[in-house]
């Protein structure tokens, strides 16, 4: 790989109007810079992160997930701007594609087409019917001559619709010589990247106008625009499982997360919400279950059941409101309305309806382990830490607090008592 990235990310994204740094806004699961990252990675092994604000957050963020990323701080008191942004960033290869970090549906195809031919820069560019807001791209011949930006435009310049996307493929030899020589004499004050443009025109240079699709290059600096990236990037996420075997009803109801995957024949119906990294093999998720980060296989799920991560569940049935957390269930039914936290249950086990694991006891969290072919009858209580053996009835309403060894019966039950005539007497004769 012999193209170095550089992510642009220092700017500041105030019309989010957010606490949280504009790029580490989530996009289907992962902040929207690690789109990016993850589409430089594809083609760099030389990827640079220019940062300034929240730059120790984003750089920890960033850490956590990914290794070998270089970063760069911009010195954005003395030189704002894209240009500012540039300087002192150092390549490794002979071409560098700059990228903005709040640009998460740039794919794959869009940046290959940026790293062919041989011009001394390629740049994005697209059309709108409305540039506002925008560099003008003045081209000539087929090749570009200048960019300039909204606020510096002569009025014949405004009406000019082709505009830069933001996106280049620059030769590291001519960013070595430009970027020292930017300066902010503009209406912004700025050092604008996009000056370096003209620096090469003067000099003879090539500077190739990409056309790219207007979606993938549309930045996100609003709420807004976050949900409609979100919309975008989930059409995309749900086209290819589908074509990857996965059934899916009323898809446009369906949330998947970027970093969730299926394996063989899924069914998600309606309203299903896939988060994290969940893994999915032969099972069919039913309307409206939450499955987070967990692995199912070969089972069922819902409608509103909710999974949650650090689960496997294999062979098992799980039905409506049925809450799973940190638990392991193999070959196990569990039909209706029942917690199983910290649970460890084996083949063959029925849980009943309204079931609870007792996990947590205000301070700690403690396991419940059950055997196989146990039949935990409805409403019953298990008090963690709690082992049930093999082969054990647990009989409806019971309070387990103690560990039952195989083949017994446990019942807690106070003896029902009854009165007679005890209505009548309460409520008179009706
Ligand atoms: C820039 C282009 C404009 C183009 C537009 C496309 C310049 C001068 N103008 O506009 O021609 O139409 O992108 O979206 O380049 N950034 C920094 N440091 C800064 C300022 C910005 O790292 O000091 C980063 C931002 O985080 C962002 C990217 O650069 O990822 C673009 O910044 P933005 O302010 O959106 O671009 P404009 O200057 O408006
Ligand atoms: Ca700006």
């Amino acid at each position: 790989m012999s193209i170095s990235v550089v992510i642009l990310a220092a700017g500041q994204g105030t019309r989010m109007k957010s606490t949280t740094p504009k790029v580490l806004h989530e996009i289907s699961g992962k902040p929207m810079l690690f789109h990016a990252i993850d589409a430089a990675q594809k083609i760099s092994d030389d990827i640079t992160v220019v940062l300034y604000h929240q730059a120790e957050r984003i750089q920890e963020t960033i850490e956590a997930y990914y290794s070998g990323i270089h970063f760069h701080m911009q010195d954005s008191v003395q030189f704002p701007g894209t240009g500012g942004a540039m300087k002192g960033v150092t390549v490794k290869h002979s071409k560098a594609l700059i990228l903005n970090g709040d640009m998460p549906l740039v794919t794959m195809s869009a940046l290959e087409s940026l790293m062919q031919g041989d011009a001394d820069i390629n740049m994005s560019v697209i059309k709108l019917d409305n540039p506002t807001g925008y560099g003008r791209v003045v081209i000539n011949q087929g090749n570009v001559v200048e960019i300039v930006e909204e606020k510096d435009c002569i009025p014949a310049q405004k009406e000019i619709q082709t505009v830069n996307a933001g996106v280049y493929c620059v030769k590291k030899e001519l960013l070595e010589r430009y970027i020292p020589h930017l300066n902010n004499d503009n209406a912004q004050k700025e050092y604008y990247l996009t000056d370096i443009i003209k620096m090469a025109v003067d000099e003879g240079k090539i500077v190739h106008p990409v056309m790219v699709d207007e979606e993938e290059f549309k930045g996100v600096n609003s709420k807004l625009d976050l949900a409609h990236a979100e919309e975008i990037m989930q059409r995309r996420i749900k086209t290819e499982w589908m074509k990857a075997g996965v059934s899916m009803r009323l898809p446009e109801t369906i949330y998947i997360d970027s970093r969730a995957t299926f394996e063989g024949e899924c069914i998600l119906e309606n309203g299903v919400s896939i988060q994290g990294a969940a893994y999915i093999i032969a099972s069919h998720i039913k309307t409206h279950s939450v499955i987070e980060d967990a692995h199912i296989e070969n089972s069922d799920v819902g409608p509103m059941g909710r999974v949650r991560p650090h689960s496997t569940l294999i062979d098992t049935h799980i039905g409506n409101f049925v809450e799973v957390k940190k638990s392991t269930l193999t070959g196990v039914k569990a039909g209706h309305l029942s917690y199983m936290g910290d649970a460890t249950i084996d083949a063959g086990t029925n849980i009943g309806a309204g079931v609870i694991t007792c996990n947590y006891d205000g301070k700690n969290k403690y396991p419940t382990k059950i055997g196989k072919n146990v039949f935990v009858g409805s409403d019953t209580q298990l008090v963690a830490p709690v082992t049930i053996e093999d082969d054990v009835m647990i009989a409806a309403g019971s309070t387990i607090n103690k560990n039952v060894a195989q083949g017994e019966l446990a019942i807690s039950r106070a003896p029902l008592r009854t009165v007679k005539n005890f209505f009548y007497k309460f409520f008179g004769d009706k």
